[in-house]
């Protein structure tokens, strides 16, 4: 992979847009247990939901950023060789996750494979404790560190 000095507009924009993605369909699980059991009840045909949309748009976002990120490089984390690794394998663990939770969403809803329901929740928990353990490092790096990691997904370069 190619190292740049910043990440490219779209990197950002997608950045950004995956985060309010996931952050919809967190706030949104509330309920879905029910809307599944009936919709399987009725032996309906999975229907959209906020829920189902956001998470699938996270899933196809983040696969983007991924075919972005081989094609176009991205910056190096900053910082020592143990908080660089630690950046690195962070970062991978949030990637693979904003994959592994829509799909199991996905077959529990499409496929009905309801005792997948659990392993999805697993997971998005597993998720959005990396995400806040992310920001909360993005903010400590910009603001205790002030080494302008936070800016590098702001500012294009
Ligand atoms: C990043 C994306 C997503 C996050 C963070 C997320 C998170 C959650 C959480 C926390 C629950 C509550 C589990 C429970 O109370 O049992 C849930 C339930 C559910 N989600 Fe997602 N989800 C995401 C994407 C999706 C997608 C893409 C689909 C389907 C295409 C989906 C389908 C479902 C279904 C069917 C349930 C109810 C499962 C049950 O029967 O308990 N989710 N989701
Ligand atoms: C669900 C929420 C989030 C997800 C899924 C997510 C995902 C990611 C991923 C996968 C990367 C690695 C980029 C790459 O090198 O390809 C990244 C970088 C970054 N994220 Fe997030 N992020 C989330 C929330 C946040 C929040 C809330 C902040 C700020 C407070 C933030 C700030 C940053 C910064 C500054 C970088 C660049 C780090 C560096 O260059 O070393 N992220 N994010």
């Amino acid at each position: 992979m190619t190292t740049r000095s910043g990440y490219s507009r779209t990197q950002i924009i997608l950045h950004w847009l995956t985060v309010v993605a996931v952050l919809v369909a967190w706030f949104t699980h509330e309920g879905m247990e029910d809307v599944a059991k009936a919709a399987w009840r009725a032996n309906e045909g999975p229907f959209p939901t906020v829920h189902t949309v956001a998470g699938a748009l996270a899933f196809l976002m983040i696969v983007a950023r991924l075919i972005l990120r081989r094609r176009r490089g991205a910056p190096e984390p900053q910082g020592t060789e143990m908080a660089k690794l630690a950046a690195t394998w962070g970062h991978r663990l949030i990637y693979a996750l904003v994959i592994i939770v829509p799909l199991l969403g996905a077959a529990t809803w499409f496929g009905g494979v309801r005792n997948l329901s659990d392993l999805h929740e697993i997971a998005a928990k597993g998720l959005m404790l990396a995400a806040l353990g992310h920001a909360a490092m993005a903010i400590w790096h910009q603001f205790g560190k002030k080494d302008g990691t936070l800016m590098r997904m702001l500012r294009p370069e």
